[in-house]
């Protein structure tokens, strides 16, 4: 039987299938925007000192402290800047977002999911027998716009029938959502960037299958995957 878990905040998890880390506003838009917009690479460090050290291998350094690129960053943390990592090496921080990947022990297969590829993802994602959705929260705390989709993705594989609780709730929770920009903007983070604003970036993470790409964790970073075909 095929299973679905759901992690609405960053926990340990392990798995001989596929984790889909989730971050919608914004880090996995992020990745998923630059590698749509063909950078090559978008490799996720934990501190800000770290990706700095990287300037000089010639990556982009991009990412967020609060919402805003730290000192010395090259780019922020905005899928609408994708169209300037055309052909570059990415390197990328972000509060939440790329720490939740710590929180990885052991999997076949790392992607990172958001709405702008979830179809993309929920193809892909059907080689795999179990699924872990790896939903990023914000400081420790679930993120409406990151268990929306959590749920929404869970829908599209209804043949995964054994669920844990949480995937059971965010299921009946995206069922009952029929906007899903309007339902993110009502978040405490959405919120929070258009206050600091990036009213147009929550916009920009709310489309549905703007692109075709699955960014694939590897040794180096997040690589694009791209033509997944639906293999049921
Ligand atoms: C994060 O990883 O915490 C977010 O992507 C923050 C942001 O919206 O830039």
């Amino acid at each position: 039987m095929k299973a679905i878990k759901v992690f609405p905040i960053p926990s340990p998890v392990e798995t001989e299938g596929l984790v889909v880390l989730v971050d919608i506003l914004r880090a996995t838009s992020t990745i998923v925007a630059a590698l749509a917009e063909e950078a090559t690479l978008v490799k996720p460090v934990a501190s800000v000192d770290e990706a700095l050290l990287y300037k000089e291998k010639g990556f982009l350094v991009a990412g967020e402290r609060g919402g805003l690129p730290p000192e010395g960053f090259d780019l922020g943390n905005s899928p609408r800047e994708a169209y300037r990592m055309v052909r570059a090496k990415v390197v990328l921080t972000t509060t939440n977002g790329t720490r939740a990947l710590g929180f990885v022990k052991r999997a076949k297969a790392v992607c990172a999911g958001s709405f702008l590829n979830i179809s993309a993802v929920s193809k892909f994602a059907q080689r795999f027998d179990e699924v872990l959705i790896l939903c990023a929260g914000t400081e420790g705390e679930l993120a409406l716009e990151d268990f929306l989709f959590a749920g929404k993705l869970a829908l599209k594989l209804e043949s995964y029938t054994s669920a844990n609780d949480a995937a059971i709730v965010a299921r009946k929770y995206a069922d009952n959502v029929k906007e899903v920009s309007r339902e993110i903007f009502s978040s405490h983070h959405a919120r929070n960037l258009i206050r600091l604003g990036f009213k147009e970036d929550v916009s920009f993470c709310t489309q549905e299958d703007l692109y075709q790409v699955v960014p694939i964790l590897t040794q180096e970073g997040f690589v694009a995957l791209k033509g997944v075909e639906d293999e049921t």
